[in-house]
Protein backbone atom coordinates (compact mmCIF):
# COMPACT_ATOMS: atom_id res chain seq x y z
CA UNK A 1 0.00 0.00 0.00
CA UNK A 2 1.33 3.48 -0.64
CA UNK A 3 1.66 5.19 2.56
CA UNK A 4 -0.17 8.19 2.92
CA UNK A 5 1.40 9.03 6.65
CA UNK A 6 1.49 12.76 6.77
CA UNK A 7 3.40 12.66 10.34
CA UNK A 8 5.75 11.17 9.08
CA UNK A 9 8.64 12.15 11.63
CA UNK A 10 5.99 14.17 13.59
CA UNK A 11 5.35 13.68 17.52
CA UNK A 12 1.41 14.27 17.85
CA UNK A 13 -0.45 15.42 21.01
CA UNK A 14 -3.41 13.38 21.78
CA UNK A 15 -4.98 9.81 22.78
CA UNK A 16 -3.05 6.61 21.22
CA UNK A 17 -6.24 5.19 20.19
CA UNK A 18 -8.14 8.49 18.64
CA UNK A 19 -4.90 9.63 16.96
CA UNK A 20 -4.24 5.72 15.49
CA UNK A 21 -8.10 5.82 14.32
CA UNK A 22 -6.80 8.13 11.95
CA UNK A 23 -4.40 6.67 10.75
CA UNK A 24 -5.04 4.25 7.35
CA UNK A 25 -4.25 0.49 7.23
CA UNK A 26 -0.86 -1.01 7.07
CA UNK A 27 1.72 1.89 7.47
CA UNK A 28 4.19 0.85 10.21
CA UNK A 29 7.27 -1.62 9.82
CA UNK A 30 8.13 -1.48 13.58
CA UNK A 31 6.54 -0.23 16.68
CA UNK A 32 7.81 0.01 20.36
CA UNK A 33 6.55 1.23 22.99
CA UNK A 34 6.16 1.58 27.43
CA UNK A 35 2.39 2.11 28.26
CA UNK A 36 1.35 3.58 31.40
CA UNK A 37 1.19 0.20 33.77
CA UNK A 38 -1.88 1.42 35.70
CA UNK A 39 0.53 1.28 38.80
CA UNK A 40 -2.78 3.04 40.73
CA UNK A 41 -0.29 6.10 41.87
CA UNK A 42 0.22 4.15 44.94
CA UNK A 43 3.53 4.29 47.02
CA UNK A 44 4.54 0.65 47.24
CA UNK A 45 7.84 0.65 48.44
CA UNK A 46 9.62 2.58 51.04
CA UNK A 47 12.56 3.56 48.76
CA UNK A 48 10.23 4.52 45.58
CA UNK A 49 9.02 7.06 45.00
CA UNK A 50 5.47 7.50 43.08
CA UNK A 51 5.28 7.61 39.34
CA UNK A 52 3.01 11.04 38.86
CA UNK A 53 2.48 11.45 34.87
CA UNK A 54 2.35 15.44 33.92
CA UNK A 55 -1.37 14.97 32.01
CA UNK A 56 -3.58 12.07 33.09
CA UNK A 57 -3.88 9.67 36.11
CA UNK A 58 -2.47 6.26 36.20
CA UNK A 59 -5.33 4.69 37.54
CA UNK A 60 -8.17 2.95 36.01
CA UNK A 61 -10.38 -0.04 37.50
CA UNK A 62 -8.02 -3.20 36.46
CA UNK A 63 -10.53 -4.35 33.96
CA UNK A 64 -10.89 -1.61 32.33
CA UNK A 65 -7.31 -0.97 31.45
CA UNK A 66 -7.19 -4.23 30.51
CA UNK A 67 -9.92 -3.64 27.81
CA UNK A 68 -8.33 -0.48 26.82
CA UNK A 69 -5.07 -1.89 26.30
CA UNK A 70 -6.62 -4.47 23.72
CA UNK A 71 -8.42 -2.12 21.97
CA UNK A 72 -5.16 0.10 21.62
CA UNK A 73 -3.02 -3.10 20.46
CA UNK A 74 -5.66 -4.34 18.23
CA UNK A 75 -5.72 -0.82 16.59
CA UNK A 76 -2.09 -0.85 16.43
CA UNK A 77 -2.17 -4.21 14.83
CA UNK A 78 -4.10 -2.31 12.27
CA UNK A 79 -1.90 0.34 11.28
CA UNK A 80 0.92 -2.32 11.06
CA UNK A 81 2.41 -3.88 7.56
CA UNK A 82 2.19 -7.76 7.23
CA UNK A 83 5.10 -9.25 8.45
CA UNK A 84 5.95 -6.16 10.78
CA UNK A 85 6.34 -6.26 14.95
CA UNK A 86 5.40 -4.61 17.82
CA UNK A 87 7.89 -4.74 21.14
CA UNK A 88 5.25 -3.85 23.99
CA UNK A 89 6.98 -3.45 27.24
CA UNK A 90 5.33 -3.83 30.92
CA UNK A 91 5.45 -5.91 33.92
CA UNK A 92 3.80 -8.19 35.91
CA UNK A 93 1.72 -6.30 38.98
CA UNK A 94 0.25 -6.94 42.08
CA UNK A 95 -2.96 -5.41 43.65
CA UNK A 96 -4.31 -6.35 46.95
CA UNK A 97 -2.07 -9.06 46.67
CA UNK A 98 -3.93 -10.32 43.08
CA UNK A 99 -1.44 -10.86 39.97
CA UNK A 100 -2.14 -8.91 37.07
CA UNK A 101 0.24 -10.46 34.13
CA UNK A 102 0.38 -8.78 30.36
CA UNK A 103 -0.41 -12.09 28.97
CA UNK A 104 -3.73 -12.09 30.91
CA UNK A 105 -5.17 -8.94 28.07
CA UNK A 106 -1.86 -10.16 25.32
CA UNK A 107 -3.92 -13.35 24.46
CA UNK A 108 -6.77 -11.80 24.05
CA UNK A 109 -5.49 -9.45 21.08
CA UNK A 110 -4.99 -10.10 17.47
CA UNK A 111 -1.32 -10.11 17.55
CA UNK A 112 1.30 -13.55 17.27
CA UNK A 113 3.33 -13.36 20.84
CA UNK A 114 6.77 -14.21 19.43
CA UNK A 115 8.40 -14.12 22.26
CA UNK A 116 9.13 -12.93 25.95
CA UNK A 117 11.82 -10.96 26.39
CA UNK A 118 12.72 -10.40 30.25
CA UNK A 119 14.14 -7.37 31.13
CA UNK A 120 16.65 -7.32 34.30
CA UNK A 121 16.89 -3.94 35.48
CA UNK A 122 19.49 -5.41 38.14
CA UNK A 123 17.93 -3.10 40.74
CA UNK A 124 14.51 -1.45 41.42
CA UNK A 125 13.68 0.95 44.22
CA UNK A 126 10.91 -0.64 45.85
CA UNK A 127 11.78 -3.71 48.67
CA UNK A 128 8.99 -4.80 50.29
CA UNK A 129 9.10 -8.02 51.83
CA UNK A 130 5.17 -9.14 50.30
CA UNK A 131 7.52 -11.35 47.21
CA UNK A 132 10.92 -11.23 46.30
CA UNK A 133 12.84 -7.90 45.60
CA UNK A 134 11.05 -7.65 41.86
CA UNK A 135 13.90 -6.27 39.45
CA UNK A 136 12.35 -7.20 36.39
CA UNK A 137 10.23 -6.38 33.59
CA UNK A 138 9.20 -7.79 30.64
CA UNK A 139 9.15 -6.98 26.56
CA UNK A 140 7.21 -9.07 24.24
CA UNK A 141 7.76 -8.97 20.97
CA UNK A 142 4.25 -9.24 18.86
CA UNK A 143 4.32 -10.01 15.35
CA UNK A 144 1.90 -9.64 12.79
CA UNK A 145 2.11 -12.45 10.10
CA UNK A 146 1.78 -12.46 6.20
CA UNK A 147 -0.46 -15.01 4.87
CA UNK A 148 -0.75 -17.29 8.31
CA UNK A 149 2.84 -17.94 8.55
CA UNK A 150 3.50 -17.59 12.30
CA UNK A 151 7.16 -17.96 12.43
CA UNK A 152 8.31 -14.90 10.49
CA UNK A 153 11.78 -14.44 9.02
CA UNK A 154 14.61 -15.06 11.27
CA UNK A 155 16.62 -12.91 13.04
CA UNK A 156 20.62 -12.31 11.74
CA UNK A 157 23.11 -14.10 14.01
CA UNK A 158 24.39 -10.92 15.09
CA UNK A 159 21.06 -9.89 16.61
CA UNK A 160 19.87 -13.44 17.79
CA UNK A 161 22.44 -13.82 20.24
CA UNK A 162 21.12 -11.03 22.39
CA UNK A 163 19.75 -13.57 24.36
CA UNK A 164 16.24 -13.37 25.68
CA UNK A 165 17.07 -11.72 29.02
CA UNK A 166 17.98 -7.96 28.69
CA UNK A 167 20.42 -6.73 31.69
CA UNK A 168 20.57 -2.98 32.08
CA UNK A 169 20.44 -0.45 34.47
CA UNK A 170 17.07 1.74 33.93
CA UNK A 171 17.54 5.51 32.66
CA UNK A 172 18.49 7.62 35.12
CA UNK A 173 19.15 11.05 33.82
CA UNK A 174 15.32 11.55 32.14
CA UNK A 175 13.10 13.84 34.07
CA UNK A 176 10.31 12.12 32.39
CA UNK A 177 9.04 9.57 35.61
CA UNK A 178 8.93 6.06 33.67
CA UNK A 179 11.62 6.39 30.14
CA UNK A 180 13.34 3.50 28.94
CA UNK A 181 16.45 3.52 28.11
CA UNK A 182 17.61 3.93 24.53
CA UNK A 183 19.36 1.16 24.65
CA UNK A 184 16.20 -0.51 24.54
CA UNK A 185 14.57 0.92 21.13
CA UNK A 186 18.41 1.11 19.42
CA UNK A 187 18.50 -3.13 20.39
CA UNK A 188 15.36 -3.13 18.74
CA UNK A 189 15.56 -1.19 16.01
CA UNK A 190 18.93 -2.97 14.84
CA UNK A 191 17.73 -6.30 14.85
CA UNK A 192 14.31 -6.21 13.35
CA UNK A 193 15.39 -3.43 10.52
CA UNK A 194 19.33 -4.71 9.90
CA UNK A 195 19.12 -3.15 6.84
CA UNK A 196 18.96 0.67 6.04
CA UNK A 197 15.44 0.98 4.21
CA UNK A 198 12.49 3.25 3.97
CA UNK A 199 10.82 1.83 7.27
CA UNK A 200 8.63 3.82 9.77
CA UNK A 201 9.13 3.74 13.52
CA UNK A 202 6.03 4.08 15.55
CA UNK A 203 5.45 4.26 19.65
CA UNK A 204 1.91 5.40 20.62
CA UNK A 205 3.23 6.53 24.27
CA UNK A 206 6.51 7.94 23.37
CA UNK A 207 6.67 10.42 26.74
CA UNK A 208 10.18 11.68 26.11
CA UNK A 209 10.36 10.84 22.89
CA UNK A 210 13.33 7.81 23.56
CA UNK A 211 12.02 5.28 20.26
CA UNK A 212 11.81 8.73 17.94
CA UNK A 213 15.57 9.74 18.97
CA UNK A 214 16.93 5.99 18.49
CA UNK A 215 15.37 5.80 15.21
CA UNK A 216 16.75 8.74 14.09
CA UNK A 217 20.06 8.25 15.16
CA UNK A 218 19.98 4.98 13.23
CA UNK A 219 18.28 6.90 10.41
CA UNK A 220 14.73 5.75 9.87
CA UNK A 221 11.79 7.59 10.04
CA UNK A 222 10.00 8.08 13.27
CA UNK A 223 6.36 8.60 14.27
CA UNK A 224 5.47 9.24 18.11
CA UNK A 225 1.87 9.76 20.03
CA UNK A 226 1.66 11.20 23.90
CA UNK A 227 -1.05 12.82 25.59
CA UNK A 228 1.07 14.97 27.44
CA UNK A 229 2.21 18.24 25.73
CA UNK A 230 4.82 19.23 28.43
CA UNK A 231 6.54 15.32 27.56
CA UNK A 232 6.32 15.97 23.74
CA UNK A 233 7.96 19.61 24.56
CA UNK A 234 11.21 17.81 26.15
CA UNK A 235 10.73 15.22 23.39
CA UNK A 236 11.21 17.67 20.71
CA UNK A 237 14.03 19.41 22.39
CA UNK A 238 15.64 15.88 22.77
CA UNK A 239 15.41 15.20 18.81
CA UNK A 240 17.37 18.69 18.09
CA UNK A 241 20.30 17.76 20.55
CA UNK A 242 19.80 13.85 19.85
CA UNK A 243 23.71 14.05 19.43
CA UNK A 244 23.71 13.92 22.87
CA UNK A 245 22.51 10.10 22.45
CA UNK A 246 24.73 8.82 19.63
CA UNK A 247 27.62 7.67 22.03
CA UNK A 248 25.01 5.53 24.01
CA UNK A 249 23.60 4.06 20.78
CA UNK A 250 27.01 3.43 19.39
CA UNK A 251 27.60 1.19 22.63
CA UNK A 252 24.83 -0.68 21.66
CA UNK A 253 25.58 -0.51 18.05
CA UNK A 254 29.16 -2.44 19.04
CA UNK A 255 27.33 -5.24 20.66
CA UNK A 256 25.42 -6.42 16.70
CA UNK A 257 28.64 -8.30 15.55
CA UNK A 258 29.40 -11.58 15.26
CA UNK A 259 33.24 -11.63 16.63
CA UNK A 260 33.80 -15.50 15.95
CA UNK A 261 31.23 -18.05 14.58
CA UNK A 262 29.50 -21.00 16.10
CA UNK A 263 31.38 -23.06 14.53
CA UNK A 264 34.75 -21.41 15.28
CA UNK A 265 33.96 -21.31 19.37
CA UNK A 266 32.44 -24.78 19.12
CA UNK A 267 36.30 -26.21 17.57
CA UNK A 268 37.90 -23.70 19.83
CA UNK A 269 35.90 -24.87 22.95
CA UNK A 270 35.31 -21.49 23.79
CA UNK A 271 32.28 -21.55 26.34
CA UNK A 272 31.30 -17.75 27.48
CA UNK A 273 28.16 -18.07 29.82
CA UNK A 274 26.15 -15.58 29.55
CA UNK A 275 25.15 -14.33 33.13
CA UNK A 276 28.52 -12.94 34.93
CA UNK A 277 26.69 -10.82 37.24
CA UNK A 278 23.47 -10.57 39.23
CA UNK A 279 21.35 -8.52 41.58
CA UNK A 280 22.52 -10.52 44.43
CA UNK A 281 26.30 -9.59 43.91
CA UNK A 282 25.60 -5.77 44.16
CA UNK A 283 25.40 -6.49 48.05
C1 LIG B 1 5.79 4.74 30.48
S1 LIG B 1 5.58 6.28 29.72
C2 LIG B 1 6.50 6.13 28.23
C3 LIG B 1 7.91 6.62 28.40
C4 LIG B 1 8.76 6.54 27.14
N1 LIG B 1 9.01 5.16 26.77
C5 LIG B 1 10.07 7.26 27.36
O1 LIG B 1 11.14 6.65 27.18
O2 LIG B 1 10.06 8.43 27.75
C6 LIG B 1 3.93 6.29 29.21
C7 LIG B 1 3.52 7.56 28.49
O3 LIG B 1 2.17 7.41 28.08
C8 LIG B 1 1.58 8.70 28.04
N2 LIG B 1 0.12 8.48 27.98
C9 LIG B 1 -0.73 8.17 28.98
N3 LIG B 1 -1.98 7.98 28.51
C10 LIG B 1 -1.91 8.17 27.19
C11 LIG B 1 -2.88 8.09 26.15
N4 LIG B 1 -4.16 7.78 26.38
N5 LIG B 1 -2.46 8.29 24.89
C12 LIG B 1 -1.17 8.63 24.61
N6 LIG B 1 -0.22 8.74 25.57
C13 LIG B 1 -0.58 8.50 26.83
C14 LIG B 1 2.13 9.40 29.27
O4 LIG B 1 2.06 10.80 29.16
C15 LIG B 1 3.55 8.84 29.31
O5 LIG B 1 4.47 9.74 28.74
Amino acid sequence: MTEQVSCRNQLIQGDAFSILSGFPDEIFDLGITSPPYNKQEKNNGRLVSKVIYADFKDKLPEEDYQSKQVEVLDEIYRVTKDGGSFFYNHKTRWVNGEMFHPMDWLRKTKWVIRQEIIWDRTIAGNIRGWRFWQVEERIYWLYKPVNDNKKGTELESKDAKMTSIWRAVPEAQNPHPAPFPIWLPARIILSLLPRKTEALVFDPYVGSGTTAVAAKLLGFDYVGIDISQEYLDYAKNRLVNCEDDREKIEKECRLHVVKKTSSQRKSERIYTPKVTKTADSLF
